[in-house]
Order: C-alpha cells, then structure tokens, then sequence
C-alpha cells in the first residue's frame, strides 16, 4: 500500500515502512525504514542544528541548518553541499559533472514497468514512480519504488532520460542510495575465491567508506553482489537487518559511508570504475533493480524472505516450482577423458542406483581433449560420440533417465575455428595483446553479430536431441573490456553491453526451450547472482564439491539464495580440490541440503557403497519436496558446527554436521524453530553417524517413532547425541 499525505510518501505493508518525504518542494529525503508502521506523523523531526563546513546552495543562504551535508537524501549528488559518496554522476557537454535534480512529479500504480532488457522481479504489486528534473533541464530521472504486499521487500531502480538537446554522459547510477540516521551496525558481506565462494564475514561498521564490488565483468567468486547492515544485536532469530541484493551478473559495486555525523549511507549499484554511459537527446538509461530486504527477526528471517521472493517473483519458466532431477555428471568422473561406452556405462550405473538424469559436461565437441581448444566450434566430436549427441541422448533416454549437456558458448580459444574466421569478434584492444585465462578468450557479446553466432549455435545444438538440461558454463572474467564496434566514447559500456547482450541470448533461448532445465555456472559460482536467476533457476554453487568446504559455501550462498537454486553433488574421496576423506553420510547428507546429484565414477563404487547410494537416493525423494520447495532455517551456523533446518507442512527435517571432533565437548542441543506448538511431531527417522571416518558397510537406518510437540521441540530441543567421528553427519526427518 503507497499513500501520498503532508508531502510524504509512506510505502507500508504488514511487514515494513518505508517513508520518503519531499522537502521545500525541491529535494527528495529518506525519512524512515523499519518495522511496519500503521502512520508516519514524525515523532523525530530532523534536528535543525548549524554545522560547520556544512553549506547551502543558494536558495537556503540565510539559513544555515539546511545543508545537502546533512539531510538524509534518497537519490544524492556531489559537487553541491553534500561530500558523502553520491548516487549518480553525470557530465554534460560542458565537462561539468555538477548537477541539481529536484522533485517533480509523482505516480502510483498497480503492477512495476518492464526493465527493458534487465531481468527483474515480478507479481501483485504497487508501485511509487517518482520524477526528478535536473534544474536546468539537462535530464530527468524516474526512481521506481516497488512494494509486494506478501514479503518485506522493496524493489528500487532508476531511469534516466536525456531531455536536453546535448549528449550527456553518465558517469555512474545507483539502483539506490539509502540513509541511515545512526551508524550502530555491523556490515555482512559474502566474500571468496574460486572454489571458495560466498564465506559470510560479519564485522563492526567503523568511520570511512566501506565497499565490496566487482570489475570482473561477472558478479564474481570474489564478492556476491549482497550487503546487509545488521544491529550488533541481531542473531540468527533475532534482530533488524537491512539487507540489499542486486539483480545483476556483472560487474557491481556495493558502498557503506559511515560519516561523519553518525550517520550511514548505503549505494549499491553498476561498478563506476568500469562503467560510464554516453545517452543522446530523448534516449533513456535504466539501472538494474536492488532488491532491499527488512527483517525484524534476524539473519533468518533476511534469508526466508529473499528466498520466497526469489522463489514467487524473480524465478520463471516450467520449473520454477518443480522438484529437481537428481543428477550424475561425468565432469570429476571422466574430465575431457570419456566416449560414448564409458558415458553409456555411467547411465546404466545411474538407473540402478535410482538416478534421474546425465549430464554430459565438458569436451564432447571439437577436438576439444583438454582446456586448450575448441570453444566456439559447436559440432560434435564423433570419435568420442561416433552416433552424436542423438545416438547417446536417445540410449540416454532407453534407460528411463533425462539427458543433460555443458555448453561454454561465451568463449572461444586461439585454437578454434571460430576464432581463427573472426579474430574481432572477442574483447581486446587493437595493439595490445589479449590476455587469456584458462586459454580462453571472451567473445564480445556487445556485438549483434557474435549474438547472432551464439543464438544460431546454440538452436542447432539443443534441437539437434532431445536435451532435457543444459549447464550454461563461463569459465573466465573479463579484461581489455573493449570491442571492435563501438566508438571510443562508447567504450565504457562494453562490460555492460555484453551483460545486456547475455540477457537477450538467455531470454531468446529459455523462451524457445521451456522444457530445457538450465543450470548456470562460472567455474562454481562465479555468476551466482540474481539476474542470471530470472533466467536459469539453478546454478552450480561451487566448483568446490568437499563437503567440509562445502558447509561454509552453502551456508553462505543460503544467506540470499533459495536451497533450490543451489547445485550441489557428492564427489568421490580424496576430494579431487582439497584432498580430504570424508565419509559418504556427510557428502550426502550436504549435497541433499541443495539440487542433489552425483559428480564421480559409480561405475567404481563398491557393491556396499552403491547399496548405501540407493538408501539415500530413496531417501531423498522422500524428502525432496520439503527440501527444495520448503522453508529453510538455520539453527546453528559456523566454526565447527552446522545446523539446519527444513520445513514445510508435512514434514521438519534436521541435519546436523560436525567437522571435528573434540574432546570434553558440551553437550549439544537443537532448539527447532517455526514449529506448530500444539501440533505432535512424529520422528520417523533418526540417522546418526557411523562411528568410523571412513566408509564401509551398508549404512543402517534407524527407525525410532516417538511424537514430541511443536512447543518442546522449539523449546526443549532435540539432543545430538554424542558419537566419537569426525566428519560426522545427523539427520532427523519429523513428520507433523
Ligand atoms: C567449470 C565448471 O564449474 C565445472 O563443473 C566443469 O563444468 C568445468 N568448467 C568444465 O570445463
């Protein structure tokens, strides 16, 4: 619900307030942001107090509390009064990049407008469009305010529109800008690494600017494009936490001022540093949306409401809601070593054990034996697939099994056709060598051309068998952001064009090929961001598949991302990136907490082994829907313990994970959380660790049937009893 009174905007559903006030008829201020309020009457007027150093534009001379420095903005600029980092720049034809934007119109719809050409969230909404106006006329910009009336969540963007008669540059442009009145915060961030994404850091917010970003032309390993600020209080359960997650897969830029009144600000939005936008007479430039999260009730309650978001108004297509294949990908199994027999092997392999679907990753076109050659050629390698894509995908298909394929098709090397016949067609700037990575060099999306190879290519390939999935991989970032097409003053949209070029592929071919599952992947999750969700529902959480490491990826990537956009396998021990061993209970138990799936050669697995599969792949279809599609909490999170939670309607499952075991351990009890208190909860299945670390014998499932109420199992807790493993793995499935 949006309302207009006494020059305030009050966007307010039972969840949240958000109030915007218009200020001397000229300036757009944030006046509030918390728990849901039933009016806006301003119990805390701003404070007219004389700062120092803190100047007025003009019209304000003669009074001296009124200064830009002060005033809590929503979409601010620098150059006037204000020297806190703005939100926007733009430079005009006079080199200047002074401007003055003010006030001017408002509308209030139901429904959002369509971000043209940028994924963005959808559903029963309304929304508040506000229209500043440069002062002297140079360019207008609309802010978009988008509230659902089921989730704590607002939706920001913002256009702007060249209304002048002279070309205008924009240098950088928020998706929103956000004033805090106090700084009593601690900053959450995902930070990482390749194979190593999305590790929750958590600390004090402290005077300066603090900034998390990308210029890697993809969100990146490095930092997802996710913030929050929480209240030193808040936990898990407890607590406010504002948090900001941007629905974009390239490079973005994330900033936390904590000024010097006590007062922060939040900017979050495309990355300046490698991006500026020139916009002619009458052409418009519209910003990716943010998508700002308030929850009174902790890092939990943050996380539950992005995931019903992502999961209701971010994610489309066939599968949307549908529980996903539990998959065998030949990727750790084989790498580039495989033909048609071995993979055929695998499949048989794979309907035994109750598997649902192949994936054949990398290598099976070109002469593409290693990560030297091919990208771009598209056509299959017959002397490891002599009857191609159709022969194996319809031997695939005779064993009752779904057939999936990796493609790579932003990329090309050196050593391929493609790029021998079109050496302009990747990113490079003429005279300086191109560099590489992983031997690949990345095609320029920017182009229509290269979009129109891409699209031709891809058509061919997903209609030339019947594929049922396809993992869409990019296996590097991008550097000498520079293409063949465009003038110089244009340069600094490539990143951003290519981004937008991504969209329109995967838009066009998501359409053309609803009953295609597509997982997204960046070697793991180095594009595991909103934007690429609105188009593949999934995307591989981390080319890292120990389940130790992969504890802490999962936990972290769950802090913005649903459970069932999360890909996760079980891999074979030693772990091929960490070397660890690590019993088959754990590396199940935290594959089944996302997509599940296998990536390792069951073909090798012993009989014992194989029996033990069949258990828990039985067990997951049991518990599937209550996993992917349920709602997920975190009990515990962290150092040497993990705990979670997922429920829906019909059944609670626990699982619990201990890295190390310890001597003179406390005793450790699980407080269940959300539960019906005067509901009875059923255990119907308890399954502890082995007592061994490593694996042997069938695993034995322990049935034990008691029923408890909701109110002792939230209160009371469940015990974990103490068995003497590392590595150890519980789970307990309720059933209400
Ligand atoms: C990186 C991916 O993350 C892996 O799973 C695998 O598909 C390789 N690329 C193949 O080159």
């Amino acid at each position: 619900m949006i309302n207009f009174e006494n020059e305030r905007f009050h966007l307010r559903n039972k969840f949240f307030s958000y109030v915007l006030e218009i200020s001397r008829g000229k300036h757009l201020l944030h006046r509030y942001w918390g728990k849901s309020l039933r009016e806006f009457r301003d119990s805390a007027p701003l404070q007219k107090i004389d700062r120092g150093f803190s100047g007025q534009l003009k019209d304000f001379e003669n009074e001296r509390t009124y200064s830009l420095d002060v005033l809590p903005q929503e979409y601010p600029v620098r150059g006037h009064t204000d020297f806190r980092i703005p939100a926007y720049s733009v430079e005009l034809e006079n080199g200047t990049n002074i401007s003055e934007l003010n006030y001017s119109s408002y509308k209030i719809f139901d429904g959002k407008p369509i971000l043209k050409g940028l994924p963005a969230s959808f559903g029963e909404c309304q929304t508040l469009e506000i229209e500043l106006v440069d002062a002297a006329k140079n360019f207008t910009v609309f802010l978009n305010y988008t509230i659902f009336e089921d989730v704590p969540i607002l939706a920001r963007s913002a256009k702007f529109l060249n209304t002048g008669g002279k070309k205008i540059k924009i240098q950088s442009a928020a998706s929103a800008a956000i004033d805090f009145s106090d700084n009593d915060f601690e900053i959450i961030n995902l930070y990482g690494g390749h194979a190593a994404e999305r590790t929750i850091q958590r600390q004090k917010i402290s005077r300066g600017i603090f900034e998390i970003s990308s210029a890697r032309g993809a969100s990146s390993h490095q930092h997802s494009p996710f913030i929050a600020l929480a209240r030193p209080d808040a936990t898990e359960f407890f607590g406010e936490v504002y948090a900001a997650s941007l629905i974009y897969s390239g490079s973005f830029s994330a900033k936390v001022e904590a000024e010097q009144f006590g007062t922060t600000r939040l900017v979050v939005g495309l990355n300046p540093e490698v991006f500026s936008w020139t916009l002619e007479p009458q052409e418009e430039f519209q910003t990716p949306e943010v998508i700002l999260n308030y929850s009174s009730s902790g890092l939990n309650g943050m996380s539950q409401a992005f995931h019903k978001f992502y999961r209701e108004h971010l994610i489309r297509g066939k599968f949307k809601n549908q529980i996903r294949p539990i998959l065998i990908n030949n990727w750790e199994a084989t790498y580039f070593d495989f033909n048609e027999e071995k993979i055929i092997s695998l499949a048989d392999c794979a309907k035994d054990l109750g598997l649902e679907l192949l994936v054949l990753d990398d290598g099976w076109f070109g002469k593409r034996n290693d990560d030297n050659s091919s990208l771009g050629d598209w056509f299959v390698n017959t002397e490891k697939l002599p009857r191609g894509l159709k022969g194996l995908a319809d031997e695939v298909h005779k064993r009752e099994l779904k057939f999936g394929i990796w493609v790579e098709p932003e990329m090309t090397n050196f050593d391929s056709e493609l790029y021998r016949a079109h050496p302009d067609w990747i990113l490079h700037v003429p005279d300086y060598q191109p560099s590489c990575g992983r031997h690949q060099l990345v095609l320029d999306l920017s182009r229509a051309d290269v979009r129109e190879y891409i699209l031709d290519a891809m058509r061919k390939i997903f209609s030339s068998a019947p594929i049922d999935y396809v993992k869409w991989d990019m296996n590097r970032h991008m550097t000498e952001s520079f293409s063949a097409k465009l003038p110089a003053e244009r340069q600094p949209e490539t990143q951003h064009r290519y981004i937008l070029g991504l969209y329109e592929i995967m838009e066009k071919l998501t359409a053309e090929f609803p009953d295609i599952l597509f997982e997204s992947c960046s070697g793991g999750g180095g594009r595991f961001d909103a934007g690429i969700l609105y188009y593949m529902p999934q995307t591989w959480t981390s080319d890292n598949t120990d389940a130790v490491c992969r504890l802490s990826i999962q936990a972290g990537t769950g802090l913005a991302f649903p459970i069932i956009s999360q890909g996760a396998h079980v891999s074979v021990t030693p772990n091929h990136q960490v070397g660890r061993v690590t019993p088959l209970q754990m590396r199940t138990f935290v594959a089944m907490a996302g997509t599940f799936g296998y990536e390792l050669d069951i073909t090798k697995m012993s009989d014992a082994e194989k029996s033990e599969v069949r258990n828990y792949v039985e067990l997951y279809k049991e518990i599937r829907p209550t996993i992917q599609l349920g709602k997920f909490t975190r009990l515990l999170t962290g150092g040497n313990e993990y705990a979670w939670q997922f429920s829906d309607d019909k059944k609670i499952i626990v699982m619990y994970f201990k890295i190390l075991s310890k001597p003179a351990e406390p005793i450790r009890i699980l407080k269940l959380a959300g539960l019906d208190a005067e509901k009875l909860y059923t255990l119907k299945k308890y399954l502890p660790p082995k007592k061994l670390s490593v694996d042997g014998g069938p695993q034995k499932i322990s049935f034990e049937e008691k029923s408890f109420y909701g109110d002792e199992l939230m209160n009371f807790g469940i015990a974990v009893e103490k068995i003497e493993t590392d590595f150890a793995a519980y789970m307990w499935i309720f059933e209400k």
